[in-house]
């Protein structure tokens, strides 16, 4: 159902994407992995038509996203990054209007269609409120609600729990798990534990490459494979993480629970 293929994005001659090519069937839900900067949302930006590949080829549902990116667009549900919604608009004509513009002309269909995308997103106590006075979790909802309310095939999902409280990102988790099986989702995200709880499937992407694809127990059970050296650290996850990730010859410094995989 989605495609990568070779796919290069070069940003002023340097490769955010670099070569990036995988497959993914009906039904998987696909957690894509990898430190700031690593191209997850280059790549999802490549996958969904809102930047042109400067080498490869990207397919969702069999359709070439560089050739049909209006076909591409009505089978996709995308939450970007920036979650960009109408801070004026109240929360269900936000959705009335994501759904027109998604090709619902019907307006019986169509206020069924959010009834179902509020209740599911956990929405309804917000109902009447302007997407401008939400708080960040809320709004975060919105976008996911707004990513589904036209019930597409695919999600690409950039971050989806990101700005979340914690019973919040166990909705989420548990609104995603529902969604699998009947829908094809990408979701990128930073946190180890999220792929765990949530997908069937890992992709690892660093410096614009894949660098390990598998079940989130494929993945832990390379990890404990290896040697392992146990070192203390002092400080702030925030900022221990990056620093491991900076490491010479480090892929990633990946966040559990109780310390990091690097
Ligand atoms: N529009 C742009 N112009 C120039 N460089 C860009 C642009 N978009 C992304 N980049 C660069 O491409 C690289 C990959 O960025 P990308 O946003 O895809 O990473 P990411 O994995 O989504 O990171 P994060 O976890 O911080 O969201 C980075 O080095 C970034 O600076
Ligand atoms: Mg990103």
């Amino acid at each position: 159902m989605i495609s990568a293929q070779n796919l290069v994005k070069r940003f002023n001659g340097r490769p955010a994407v670099d070569g990036v090519s995988f497959d993914i069937p009906r039904g998987q839900i696909v957690g894509f992995l990898g430190p700031n900067g690593a191209g997850k949302t280059t790549t999802m930006r490549l996958l969904t038509a809102y930047l042109t590949a400067d080498e490869g080829r990207a397919e969702l549902a069999g359709i070439n996203v560089a050739e049909d990116p209006l076909s591409v667009r009505r089978r996709l549900g995308y939450l970007p990054e920036d979650n960009p919604l109408y801070g004026d608009l109240e929360v269900t004509d936000c959705l009335d209007f994501v759904a027109r513009l998604r090709g619902l002309s019907d307006p019986a269909a169509r206020a069924e269609r959010v009834k179902a995308a509020v209740r599911s997103c956990g929405l309804r106590q917000e109902v009447g409120s302007r997407v401008g006075e939400l708080s960040k979790g809320f709004r975060q909802r919105l976008g996911l609600a707004a990513a589904i309310v036209h019930d597409p095939e695919i999600l690409i999902l950039d971050e989806p729990t990101s700005g979340l409280d914690p019973n919040q990102v166990q909705e989420v988790r548990d609104l995603i798990r529902r969604l699998g099986g009947a829908k094809t989702v990408l979701l990128s995200t930073h946190i180890l534990s999220e792929v765990t709880a949530t997908c069937d499937r890992v992709i690892i992407i660093s410096a614009g490459k894949i660098v390990a694809d598998g079940t989130p127990r494929e993945l832990e059970a390379g990890v404990s494979d290896r040697n392992r050296l146990q070192i203390e650290l002092k400080g702030p996850p925030e900022q221990i993480e990056p620093a491991l990730a900076a490491l010479p010859g480090a892929l990633l410094a990946l966040r559990r629970e109780a310390g990091f995989i690097v």
